[in-house]
This record gives C-alpha cells, sequence and structure tokens, in this order.
C-alpha cells in the first residue's frame, strides 16, 4: 500500500491531539499502524476533556482468579501494555521497570505494576505469570478472552495489531508507552520508551509522591 504514509500522518495527528504532546509512542515493526476508525471520536473527546485514558475492564490474573480495575483503586499504578514473544520492547521495559523499582527502594510500594496482553490468543495466564516474574514478583500479569483484552485497550487508547511474518507466524504491534495513573484511576503521566533512566524514575517517584498515606 503506497499510500500508507499519508494515513500514518493522519493517525500520528489524531493520536498526538487524544494523548497530548507528553506522550510518545513506538511501535515496533517498521510496517506502520493501520488506525482503528475511533480516532475521530476520542479526539474530540479528548479536547474537551482533556486526556482521557483508563476505565473499566475485567480479566484474568495469577492463578485464574478475576481481577478488575476496582482492585485498583486508591493507588497509583503502573500500565504497560505488551505481549510475551516480543523480541525487544517489551522485555527491554519490563527489565528497565524492575530497574526503577529498585531505584524507588521502598517507595516502590506505594504504587503498583500491571502488564497487560495485547496477544490474548497466545498469552495465557500461565505464560504471562511466568513471564512477568522473571522481571518483578511486584508485576501483575493480566490477560483475559480477546473480546476482554479489546476493551482494555480501548479504555487505555492503545494500540495493537496483528502483524503476519513470512514462516506464518505472527508479531505484533503496540503502543510501547506506560501509563501512570493516579490514586484515582486518572491518567496522571507518561514514560515514554525513549526516556531516560533518570526521567523514569522521577515520573515514578512523583507518582508515589502523590499516593495517598494509608
Ligand atoms: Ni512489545
Amino acid at each position: 500500500m503506497r499510500n500508507t504514509p499519508l494515513i500514518i500522518g493522519a493517525v500520528a495527528a489524531a493520536l498526538s491531539l487524544v494523548i497530548g504532546a507528553v506522550l510518545v509512542t513506538r511501535f515496533h515493526a517498521p510496517e506502520p499502524p493501520q488506525q482503528a476508525a475511533s480516532s475521530g471520536t476520542v479526539t474530540s473527546q479528548a479536547e474537551e476533556d482533556g486526556v482521557t485514558l483508563g476505565g473499566p475492564f475485567n480479566l484474568e490474573t495469577t492463578g485464574g482468579a478475576r481481577f478488575t480495575d476496582a482492585d485498583l483503586a486508591g493507588k497509583p499504578y503502573a500500565i504497560f501494555f505488551g505481549f510475551t514473544y516480543c523480541p525487544d520492547v517489551c522485555p527491554t521495559t519490563l527489565n528497565d521497570l524492575a530497574g526503577w523499582m529498585d531505584e524507588l527502594g521502598p517507595q516502590a510500594g506505594a504504587l503498583r505494576y500491571v502488564f497487560v496482553t495485547v496477544d490474548p490468543e497466545r498469552d495465557d495466564i500461565e505464560t504471562m505469570t511466568r513471564y512477568a516474574r522473571a522481571f518483578s514478583e511486584r508485576i501483575i500479569p493480566l490477560t483475559g478472552t480477546p473480546e476482554e483484552i479489546e476493551a482494555i485497550l480501548d479504555a487505555y487508547k492503545i494500540y495493537a495489531a496483528k502483524v503476519p511474518l513470512e514462516d506464518g507466524d505472527y508479531t505484533m504491534n503496540h503502543t510501547a508507552a506506560i501509563y501512570l495513573m493516579g490514586a484515582d484511576g486518572g491518567f496522571a503521566d507518561v514514560i515514554s520508551y525513549k526516556d531516560e533512566a533518570e526521567t523514569a524514575v522521577r515520573k515514578l517517584r512523583a507518582l508515589a509522591d502523590a499516593a495517598p498515606v494509608s
């Protein structure tokens, strides 16, 4: 498709309107995103209300227990979307995140850390749990049915799409930013893939500082 640059341009503009100048997304594969048609409505709402991210979800966590947005209420959290077959960005990001937690020290406990799959067909909860624990026991793994995952991707304005590989397998393009959400579940900040460790730790510390004292 030779006209994709135009589409990408429109998509990039729409996305940046939605999320604002702070958000930098990175997509894994060189093939650019073909965005969903919902950007227009999202944009107009974002223009009215400012950044709106997050919302209700109902997913599966370790041991097969259900885990919903209510389980995150009252404490700030960092949420990242990816998949266990990811060759580079996801393992790098989760490894970095675990290192930043170490730098936060005791303050790391003021936050929660959530890893949601964008590839529910391959990432069952056992796979997700094993993967998350390889980086940190603190990371909460979440998966669900394709419909349940679609709902949380919509809520958090996460782009994710399958990219077929030559061997018949597939990989995923997906938004690679970590969203930082306040104790009220509202969007607070974002750590982009390009942020230096110092910046990322400062943002996490600010989120922890703003946490209600329990
Ligand atoms: Ni990834």
